[in-house]
């Protein structure tokens, strides 16, 4: 069975797919896009998506070409079509094709692209062991908070990592950790406190951030949002990082040096079964 892919209102085989080389995300990154995980082939926490994508469309000034319940719908049919099981859904809107020209084109129409990935989230086999993590620089723009498909500082972030043999890279600014180049960074002190960094425009609102923060308070943990730095990293308990496509992973070693017992910590194995259990309720009741 070959991929269905869904563009500009149409769901397509993969490689009968395609759209023009003028589009503006093609040639400006002039769109944003978002992630949700489905498990069991339900939509994990998707109105929260749903809604950080409503709000990064508005930041940017490009009309959302559907209402919350027409994306879930396609959202639907799409994994549907595609038999996954397990997974994620990426979807991107950029503000469409026109001749090149800086400013926004007076007439052009949303692009809408939607696709999905299988992918082992639930079981991870790096969820058993933890990952290892690099520190990079953040040489990203200013407001991260907006889910801009211009992810370039990020792709070689990720390189980075992929090339020291590691997972993930965490991105340092003014000596202190923003985030992950495509998850939400956090550390757990000795004393048990979970501290990540809070919302601004220097990081994006993680979905599963909010849930983990979330579900943490719900069964007394304690959650401190906070600035911390690498070497507070360095020194922490445990660490983990969150994303739609990790869910709760454990981090076992920053830059060469193993954090706590350098396997994954009781409090984020906790927070993982937290999760894991919110995303398979959601996910049947849904
Ligand atoms: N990335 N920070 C950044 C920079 C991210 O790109 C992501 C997600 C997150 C975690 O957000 P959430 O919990 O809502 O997935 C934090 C997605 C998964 C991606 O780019 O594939």
């Amino acid at each position: 069975m070959s991929r269905i892919v869904f563009v500009n209102g149409a769901f397509v085989p993969f490689e009968q797919a395609s759209i023009p080389i003028m589009d503006r995300g093609f040639l400006f990154a002039d769109g944003i896009y978002e992630v949700s995980a489905v498990l069991n082939s339900r939509l994990v926490d998707n109105d929260a998506h749903l809604a950080r994508l409503e709000r990064s469309l508005a930041e940017i000034r490009i009309p959302n070409p559907y209402t919350r319940e027409e994306w879930t719908r396609l959202e639907e049919e799409l994994v549907r079509r595609n038999g996954l099981v397990e997974g994620v859904v990426y979807m991107e809107v950029t503000r469409g094709a026109a001749e090149r020209d800086f400013a926004f084109p007076k007439d052009a129409t949303p692009t809408v692209v939607m696709f999905t990935q299988a992918k082992v989230i639930s079981r991870a086999p790096a969820a058993e062991t933890g990952v290892a993590v690099i520190s990079v620089p953040d040489l990203r723009w200013k407001r991260r908070d907006i889910k801009s498909v211009a992810l370039l500082a990020q792709v070689l972030a990720k390189q980075a990592a992929a090339e020291a043999g590691v997972a993930e890279a965490w991105m340092v600014e003014d000596g202190h950790v923003t985030e992950g180049s495509s998850s939400t960074a956090f550390i757990i002190t000795r004393d048990g406190r979970i501290v990540t960094r809070p919302l601004s425009n220097a990081i994006l609102p993680g979905i599963t951030r909010r849930a983990v923060m979330r579900l943490a308070a719900e069964n007394g943990l304690v959650v401190e949002e906070r600035l911390f730095t690498l070497d507070e990293a360095y020194g922490a308990a445990e660490a983990f990082y969150t994303s739609a496509s990790a869910f709760v992973m454990p981090v076992v070693e920053i830059d060469g040096r193993a954090v706590g017992a350098g396997k994954p910590g009781p409090l984020t194995r906790r927070l993982r079964e937290l999760y894991l259990a919110m995303a398979g309720a959601t996910a049947e009741a849904a």
